[in-house]
């Protein structure tokens, strides 16, 4: 029974849940991370038209970053893909739950084989909320929103993406991060309001999310350092009710 996983597709043969890109993308899908994701994502974490233009990943990133980082993002997927799974069997066609995550991360690009590549990622979380400079009142906030509850219409989340390098350009993640808005966060998260925070002069990220409904707000200066450099940042910002 799938119900509470809608709008997700289900892999016959091996029960993995996905989303497939609608076409000219309809080879690349996206799912849960998978043990095995390791060794690829280590390969594009070490690439720097990618890890520069992100705050997150240690550089070099090594192999245990990896086996932390996968561990970590799979078991947040698998605990929403249990509490879904858990309600079809309580509450048969119950009403939709909201969850706090996406369960569906990971974007893989299926060959003719049939076997898929890890090309990318796309991931909702609370906001940590870069924009508001008063680094006590951002604290606050961070923690008022992190209390709130699964579904309410008041949380501010975060979006945040890369994509192989090999594949920039093609209208990837504008697809993804539209998919992902209209078919998970949406309806089965309950996001009302979506921001970003790029880097100044990520360009390329900025149109994805414009192109997605995103006001861009422009740059502000909190005092953020990444890696020892300063880093101005780029507030883009998406509210259901203005979309
Ligand atoms: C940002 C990123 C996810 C974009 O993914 P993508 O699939 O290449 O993006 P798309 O092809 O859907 O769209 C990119 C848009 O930016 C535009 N663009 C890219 N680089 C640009 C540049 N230097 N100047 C002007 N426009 C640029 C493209 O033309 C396209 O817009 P268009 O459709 O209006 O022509 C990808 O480049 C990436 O992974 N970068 C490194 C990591 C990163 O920056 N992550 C985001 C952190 S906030």
């Amino acid at each position: 029974m799938t119900h509470q996983l809608h709008p997700l597709e289900v892999n016959p043969k091996t029960g993995e849940p996905f989303l497939r890109l609608p076409a000219p993308h309809q080879n690349i899908i996206i799912t849960p991370p998978r043990q095995g994701d390791q060794s690829v994502l280590t390969q594009h974490m070490n690439d720097p038209a990618i890890y520069e233009w992100i705050e997150g990943p240690p550089v070099p990133y090594l192999p245990e970053h990896a086996d932390f980082w996968i561990q970590l993002v799979k078991d947040e997927s698998d605990a929403a893909l249990e509490y879904l799974r858990k309600n079809d069997e309580y509450f048969q066609n119950g009403p939709l739950q909201f969850v706090d995550v996406s369960p569906v991360r990971h974007l893989r690009e299926v060959k003719e084989n049939g076997a898929d590549v890890l090309i990318g990622d796309v991931n909702f979380r609370r906001s940590p909320f870069e924009e508001i400079l008063d680094e006590v009142e951002r604290k606050r906030l961070q923690r008022e929103n992190a209390d709130k509850q699964t579904g309410d219409s008041t949380i501010q989340y975060a979006v945040g993406d890369w994509l192989a390098a090999s594949h920039h350009g093609k209208g990837i993640m504008t697809a993804a991060i539209g998919l992902l808005m209209s078919a998970w966060a949406i309806p089965r998260m309950g996001a009302c309001h979506v921001v970003a925070h790029t880097f100044a002069g990520n360009i390329g990220s900025n149109r994805v999310f414009e192109k997605n409904g995103f006001a861009n707000r422009g740059l502000f200066d909190n005092g953020k350092t990444v890696r020892g450099e300063k880093k101005v940042l780029n507030l883009l910002e998406w509210k259901r009710d203005q979309a």
